[in-house]
C-alpha cells in the first residue's frame, strides 16, 4: 500500500494481448506469487503491471478462475461482513460490507467471454480481487463509526475478532 500502481485503473487488454506471451509469462509468475503467500486471489496491479487481469482461486478445491477485463453486476445489494487481508497491506485485517451476490461478465485466459454469479464469502472475495483493476483496496471500503474496531493488526484479529469468524482461514489477498 502507497504504491501508485495499486491506486490506478488498470488498463484493458486486447484477445491478442491476453493470449501473448507475455501474458502467458506474467500469468505463471502471478501463480508462482499466489502459491508463495497462499493466498486465495491476486490482481496484476499487486504484482506492479497495471492491466486488468486477476486470478481467484476460491473455494481451493475448485479450478482458479483466470479473468481479464471484468464488469460487476450487483445480483443483490444486502450487505455482508468479513474481516478481509491483503498482501498488499500486510498484517492487517479488516472488517468491510459488501453486496452478497455478484455476476461477473469476463474474458478468460482464451479472451472466450464467460460469466460467472457468485455468492455469501466467494462473492466478497471477487469484489476484493476486482477493487484491485480499479484502484480500490480494502480499507477503503471500511465503514468508520466512533468507537468500532473495524481494522486490526493481524495478531489482535486472532485475540478478539477471530471467535465467530466463521471463514477465518480465509481472505488474503
Ligand atoms: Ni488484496
Amino acid at each position: 500500500m502507497g504504491a501508485p500502481v495499486l491506486r490506478k485503473k488498470s488498463r484493458e487488454l486486447s484477445p491478442a494481448e491476453i493470449t501473448s506471451p507475455e501474458t502467458k509469462r506474467l500469468i505463471q509468475d502471478m501463480f508462482e506469487t499466489l502459491e508463495d503467500y497462499e493466498g486465495i486471489g491476486l490482481a496484476a496491479p499487486q504484482v506492479f503491471e497495471s492491466i486488468a487481469f486477476a486470478i481467484v482461486h476460491y473455494p481451493q478445491n475448485e479450478e482458479p478462475k483466470l479473468i481479464f477485463n471484468p464488469r460487476i453486476s450487483i445480483l443483490d445489494e444486502t450487505l455482508q461482513g468479513y474481516w478481509e487481508g491483503c498482501l498488499s497491506i500486510p498484517e492487517l485485517r479488516g472488517f468491510v460490507e459488501r453486496p452478497r451476490k455478484v455476476k461477473i461478465d469476463y474474458l478468460d485466459e482464451s479472451a472466450k467471454p464467460r460469466s460467472i454469479t457468485v455468492e455469501g464469502f466467494p462473492a466478497t472475495v471477487f469484489q476484493h480481487e476486482l477493487d484491485h483493476l480499479f484502484g480500490i483496496l480494502y480499507v477503503d471500503r471500511i465503514k468508520t463509526s466512533p468507537g468500532a474496531t473495524l481494522l486490526s493488526f493481524t495478531e489482535e484479529y486472532a485475540r478478539y475478532h477471530l471467535d465467530g469468524d466463521e471463514d477465518a482461514e480465509s481472505l488474503d489477498d
